[in-house]
């Protein structure tokens, strides 16, 4: 039977066929969706969304107090298809009363597989190798040519040692590793006794690290985090990798130290703005190897992060416990 009285659900994109299943079979539910694999434009988003009682977003919608005006009063939960939630503006969902769920844990292991992927990438040169191969550039063995760094007896140093900081630590220590530091808000013991990791102030990880990778949530704590500054600590054989948000690391400051030899290469998933325009300057230097924000792009986790926003969506209408509920 079907009841009397259905909840709408707004659906911002098309999203993979598990978690498209699952809202499909909610009786209890009437869902639209934007069923395009682009973005959907702002004034269609506040247009679908009006009246709904569930928004199921990804990290490409700013879910602000104006697009929760157009929601109104209804709008129960959120659900966004991603870990990160820095695109909600949570102070102000939280007042309505509004539940949020978020898809940590299940896209760990392949952000960890792409960062690891990107490090090697970064530090042995393979996209600047590759282009060699191609253009005539490689002319003949030679002992000191497209030499870069290795991971062996480094000190790796981590920025935001969570659940994505860890499984990263724990690909890289069988490359022979000796040292790994983290910075965060506070020491975990129990996270970093796994790789004997050291807390440190921000500081003492860029001065003293040969790899940083940046893991860290994207808050106004963080926000230009890696700056001149920061860029200046570091030694100028190290390398930067960030698979966190691009606004962690300031650009300009980053162009800088890559281009003054101030760093040796940088590694980014992600950048400011996305898509990143193709005159940027940072596409210009070889030292830059910049990925379209992949860290979680394989096939099967895509599909279990729709299933797990869609089963987060249903039980925050139904007044149920959800899979990942953010703590609001
Ligand atoms: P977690 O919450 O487990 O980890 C976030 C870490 O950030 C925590 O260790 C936290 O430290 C740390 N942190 C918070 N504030 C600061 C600060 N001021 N200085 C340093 N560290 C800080 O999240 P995940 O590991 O699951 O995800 C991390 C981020 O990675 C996401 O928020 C998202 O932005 C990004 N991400 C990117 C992907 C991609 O495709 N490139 C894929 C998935 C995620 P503490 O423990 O002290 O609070
Ligand atoms: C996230 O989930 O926050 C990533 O950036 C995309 O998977």
């Amino acid at each position: 039977m079907r009841p009397a009285r259905l909840m709408k659900v707004f659906v911002t994109r098309r999203i993979p066929p598990e978690g498209r299943a699952v809202l499909a079979g909610a009786a209890d539910c009437e869902v639209e969706q934007w069923d395009s694999d682009e973005p959907i434009p702002r004034k269609e988003l506040e247009r679908g969304v009006a009246g709904a009682h569930g928004l199921l977003c990804l990290l490409t919608e700013q879910v602000d107090r104006k697009l929760l005006d157009a929601a109104g009063a209804n709008l129960k939960a959120i659900s966004t298809m991603s870990v990160g939630v820095d695109h909600l503006a949570l102070d102000e969902i939280k007042k309505r009363g509004i539940r949020v769920g978020y898809t940590p844990d299940v896209l760990t292991d392949a952000t960890a597989e792409l960062a690891v992927s990107l490090l090697l990438s970064t530090c042995r040169r393979l996209p600047e190798a590759i282009e060699e191969v191609k253009n005539g550039g490689w002319t003949a063995w030679k002992p000191l040519w497209m030499c870069g760094y290795g991971l062996t007896k480094s000190t790796v140093g981590i920025i935001g040692l969570g659940r994505i900081g860890q499984a990263i630590a724990r690909r890289l220590k069988p490359f022979g590793v000796q040292r790994f530091l983290y910075s965060g808000r506070q020491p975990k013991p129990q996270e970093a006794a796994e790789f004997q990791a050291e807390f440190v102030p921000t500081s003492q990880l860029a001065a003293e690290s040969d790899f940083i990778v940046v893991t860290c949530s994207l808050t106004p704590a963080t926000k230009g985090l890696c700056n001149k500054d920061f860029f200046q600590q570091m030694k100028n054989t190290a390398v930067l990798v960030n698979i966190s948000r691009g606004d962690v690391v300031n650009q300009d400051d980053l162009y800088q130290a890559l281009a003054s030899g101030q760093i040796a290469a940088a590694g980014l998933d992600v950048t400011t703005p996305e898509p990143l325009p193709t005159n940027h300057p940072l596409l210009t230097l070889k030292n830059c190897v910049i990925l379209p924000h992949i860290g979680s792009a394989t096939h099967g986790t895509r599909n279990t992060m729709s299933l797990l926003a869609a089963n987060n969506l249903l039980a925050g209408l139904r007044g149920e416990t959800m899979p990942s509920e953010l703590k609001l």
